[in-house]
């Protein structure tokens, strides 16, 4: 039998997003990123809403399209019901629940953070568990042990911003537009990051795998360190020729603090296997680092950038995982839940 022919629609943050696929494979795909809220140095999440509103039906049609489908030839629609802004939500599960209900298919809901788990596996067939887990947004960092699909053990998260946040507030306190992440790694790659040694937060040598702290992150101690670096600087009309340099040693400080947890949890959990997922997953400095700590004999697992940043094909791909597994469409029942919790999460013992 072929494999079902699977829609998939993101529309969380400030992506709007619609993938077409079978099996694994990509037939179509259309991302359509937001630019308005450059003018604001963050999202405006009334104005992602009205945006999605606007193009959620084109987004749709051309990834069919470009897949030479058309919505009746669809087996099922995967779409992002949490977590994220519930005016986006709500513009996807809308959607997708009128299409469902009028082509007589499965509406399956995807947990944002759990189709970021799964990205990897769209490109890389053998980006399963189990794997220790970084995910790494703009809303979220998690770090998980992944016994396997459905079965996650969380191990630590951020205590207060997530790592993509930090990068975007960094970038607006050096005047860096948004999305920071993409110019901030493009910078630090001409600054020293010796010059600006900022803190390593929760970084304690001594701490123990019970402790607290030992696989949290915080990133809003580090961010106001930052300020107040920037604050210096600006007073020495210098900040023009600092720029780079504090970017590369805010990076150094995220980087050392995620691959450190990161090397803690491999430990712990003699998981010699990496995944990275999220937005940040894209910053190859990261990537790198990581690459670092892993035993000898481990692997990192991540998507291509495209695929790490917000997409409708991670959300199809958690959708087809749920139809493999039998879907029930008793399990339905999807309404759009800015703060969905991680279907099959589990907080370590
Ligand atoms: O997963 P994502 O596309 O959206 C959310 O689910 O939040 O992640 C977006 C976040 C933003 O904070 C953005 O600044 C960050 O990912 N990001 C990066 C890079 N590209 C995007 N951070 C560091 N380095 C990058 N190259
Ligand atoms: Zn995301």
């Amino acid at each position: 039998m072929s494999e079902p022919l699977v829609l998939g629609i993101e529309s969380s943050c400030d992506e709007t997003s619609a993938a077409l696929l079978r099996g694994n494979r990509i037939l179509g795909h259309v991302i359509l990123s937001q630019d308005v809220h450059r003018l604001y140095g963050g999202v405006v999440p009334e104005l992602a809403a009205r945006a999605h509103l606007g193009v959620i039906g084109e987004v749709v049609r051309g990834a069919l399209e470009e897949g030479g489908a058309s919505l009746g030839d669809l087996d099922a629609i995967g779409v992002t019901a949490g977590p994220g802004l519930i005016g986006g939500l709500l513009v996807g599960v809308s959607w997708a629940r009128g299409a469902a209900f009028g082509l007589g298919i499965p509406l399956i809901p995807v947990h944002h953070m759990e189709a970021h788990l799964f990205a990897p596996s769209l490109e890389n067939p053998r980006a399963d568990p189990p794997f220790v887990a970084l995910l790494v947004s703009g809303g979220h960092t998690l770090l998980l042990h992944a016994e396997a699909w459905g079965r996650y053990h969380l191990l630590g998260e951020t205590r207060d911003d997530a790592a993509g946040e930090a990068y975007d507030k960094v970038a607006k306190l050096v005047g860096l537009p948004y999305p920071g992440g993409p110019v901030i790694e493009r910078i630090a790659r001409e600054g020293d990051p010796a010059r600006h040694p900022f803190p390593r937060p929760m970084l304690r040598r001594n701490a123990r795998p019970g402790d607290a702290d030992y696989f949290d992150v915080s990133f809003s101690g580090l961010k106001t360190a930052v300020a107040e670096r920037v604050r210096e600087v600006e007073e020495k009309g210098q900040l023009e020729a600092e720029r780079a340099h504090l970017a590369a040693g805010f990076q150094e400080a995220v980087v050392e603090v995620l691959a450190a947890k990161v090397r803690r949890a491999i430990e712990a959990t003699e998981t010699p296997r990496v995944l990275i997922g999220g937005g940040v997953a894209a910053n190859a400095r990261l990537r790198e680092a990581l690459g670092e700590v892993l035993p000898k004999g481990g692997e990192l697992l991540h998507a291509s950038p495209r695929l790490s940043l917000d997409n409708g094909a991670m959300v199809a791909r958690v959708a087809l995982h749920r139809l493999r597994e039998g879907w029930d469409a008793a399990d339905e029942g999807s309404v759009a839940d800015a703060s969905l919790p991680f279907p099959g999460l589990v907080r370590a013992a």
